[in-house]
C-alpha cells in the first residue's frame, strides 16, 4: 500500500468532486487520504459527506479573509496536512496562504483554461456559442484561475445544449479527471 499523502478539501457547495474524491481516495491505491474537509459555507451541502464517512469537517466564514485563513492553518497544521485539493471552493485564497501552503493546492475548473476564468462559466461559453468546452485542473497561483495545468477534458456542445446540461455533462468529467489528476502527480 502507498503511503497516503494527507489532504484537505476546500468546498463551499454541493461537493459532488469531495464525494468522489473521498470514493476513490478508498483505494489501495490511490496516493492521497482525506483528513479533513472545509467549508467557507455553513450550507453546504457537501459537508454531509464528512458526517456520513467519518471525515473531520470544519465550516469557518470567509467574510474576513484573513481569519478564515487562520483557521485553516491551524487546523491544517494540526493535522499535518500536506496537500489541499479546491473542489467548488468560490473564494479566492491570498498570496500570502498559497505561499505558506508551499504551492501544493490544485483546483478544478469548469472550462477549457485559460479560456473563461472566473464565475458563470457555462453561461458566458453558451453566450459565444463555443462548440466545446471542457474542464481543468491546475496548481493554484495568487491569479484567480491561472496556475499551471496538469489536465484538461474537453468535450462538444450540442446544438440544444443549456446551461444546465452542460453543467451536468461537464461534472460527470470533472469526477474523473480530478482523481486522475491527483493520481499523476504522486506517479
Ligand atoms: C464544479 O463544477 C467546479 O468545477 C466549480 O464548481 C462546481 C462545484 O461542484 N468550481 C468553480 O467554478 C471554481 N472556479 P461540486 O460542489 O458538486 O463539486
Amino acid at each position: 500500500m502507498v503511503k497516503k499523502i494527507k489532504t484537505c478539501i476546500f468546498i463551499s457547495g454541493n461537493g459532488s468532486n469531495l464525494k468522489s474524491i473521498i470514493n476513490n481516495s478508498r483505494d489501495y491505491n490511490f496516493p492521497i487520504k482525506i483528513d479533513l474537509i472545509i467549508s467557507n459555507n455553513i450550507n453546504a451541502k457537501g459537508l454531509l459527506f464528512g458526517k456520513k464517512y467519518s471525515i473531520p469537517y470544519k465550516f469557518f466564514s470567509s467574510k474576513n479573509r484573513e481569519k478564515f485563513e487562520r483557521n485553516c492553518i491551524y487546523e491544517i497544521k494540526k493535522r499535518k496536512i500536506k496537500f489541499i485539493c479546491l473542489a467548488g471552493f468560490m473564494k479566492v485564497l491570498s498570496k500570502n496562504f498559497i505561499r505558506k501552503f508551499g504551492y501544493q493546492i490544485i483546483n478544478i475548473h469548469p472550462s477549457l483554461l485559460p479560456k473563461y476564468k472566473g464565475l458563470n462559466t457555462h453561461k458566458r461559453v453558451l453566450n459565444n456559442k463555443e462548440k466545446y468546452s471542457g474542464c481543468t485542473v491546475h496548481f493554484v497561483t495568487p491569479e484567480l484561475d491561472s496556475g499551471k495545468i496538469i489536465s484538461q477534458k474537453k468535450i462538444s456542445i450540442n446544438k440544444n445544449e443549456t446551461e444546465s446540461s452542460l453543467k451536468k455533462k461537464i461534472l460527470i468529467q470533472e469526477h474523473k479527471l480530478y482523481s486522475s489528476s491527483i493520481i499523476s502527480i504522486f506517479r
